[in-house]
């Protein structure tokens, strides 16, 4: 099996991201990595940093040994129709990053003969700092291994619970837009109150690294940070309070559950 050498088949918005990340980190050389999709146009910007593209699924499965599926969950069928009789053990690990389709779905198109896992990225791999988190049924630690040491050149990877991978989906891959939505709303604010929206945007893009860097390296809760730096009577808490009485967190945990409704359904 050739772990170095990988296949995205269907290279749409989270596989480019995924290639972005690759070619950022250099781990897999750039002559290792095939995209495809059918408007290979499209794909001219990851051609010219030496990434294959083809509208070939199966030279680029014939070519690779892990192979990511990155399409839309309506296009996976005939996608593992079309590939499965060139899947071959020890050669190949299949890796399907479609939402929503389970492990046995995916054994019920395509057998038992390469190991299957689910994986969950999302769009900050192409900066080097996605969660990934991906589940498997039963594979072997060297497979395991392959499939991680793959999302940890996109940013870290965490084993989960296939139960937990529509989760994983609106935590991690819906969460960016979550947050980015949080950051216009912050540069907005920025701007009424008086900086032009560089600065605003400069100064909330940075403040929003910090906080989360901060919870990262000192793996505190949210709040014993917050405690920092809300004087009694001072601006702080009033702007808290006054967001949580305008349903700041009870938003944001209705819009997560609205999402997990929507994908259960
Ligand atoms: N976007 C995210 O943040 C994100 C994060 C994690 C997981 N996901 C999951 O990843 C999947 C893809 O999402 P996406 O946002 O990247 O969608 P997307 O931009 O539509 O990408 C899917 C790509 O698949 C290609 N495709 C369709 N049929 C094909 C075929 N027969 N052969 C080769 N390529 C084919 C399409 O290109 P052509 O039409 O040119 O063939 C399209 O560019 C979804 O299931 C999504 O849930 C997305």
């Amino acid at each position: 099996m050739n772990r170095n050498k990988v296949a995205i088949i269907g290279c749409g918005n989270i596989g480019l991201s995924i290639i972005q990340g690759l070619l950022k980190e250099k781990t897999i050389p750039a002559k290792n990595i095939t995209a495809t999709r059918r408007n290979i146009g499209e794909l001219a910007s990851i051609r010219k940093s030496g990434i294959k593209t083809t509208t070939d699924n199966i030279s680029a499965i014939n070519e690779s040994g892990l192979i990511v599926i990155a399409v839309k969950p309506y296009d996976i069928v005939s996608i593992l129709e079309e590939i499965k009789d060139h899947l071959k053990p020890e050669k190949h690990i299949l890796i399907s990053i479609t939402a929503g389709i389970p492990i046995s779905q995916i054994r019920d198109l395509i057998g038992n003969l390469v190991p299957v896992f689910r994986a969950m990225p999302n769009i900050s791999s192409s900066v080097g700092k996605s969660v990934s988190c991906i589940c498997h049924n039963g594979a072997k630690e060297v497979e395991i291994e392959a499939v991680k040491n793959l999302f940890d050149n996109v940013g870290t990877t965490m084993t989960i619970d296939e139960d937990l991978m529509q989760s994983a989906t609106i935590l991690g891959a819906c969460g960016i837009a979550y947050v980015l939505r949080f950051i216009r709303a912050m540069i907005q604010g920025g701007i009424q109150i008086g900086f032009d929206a560089v600065t605003a945007s400069a100064i909330v893009n940075q403040t929003v690294k910090g906080a989360a860097e901060l919870l990262i390296e000192r793996h505190q809760h949210p709040e014993f940070e917050i405690d920092k730096v809300t004087t009694p009577k001072g601006c702080t808490i009033v702007g808290l309070n006054e967001m949580e009485h305008n349903g700041f967190s009870s938003s944001l945990i209705k819009g997560i559950v609205a999402s997990f409704d929507k994908i259960e359904k």
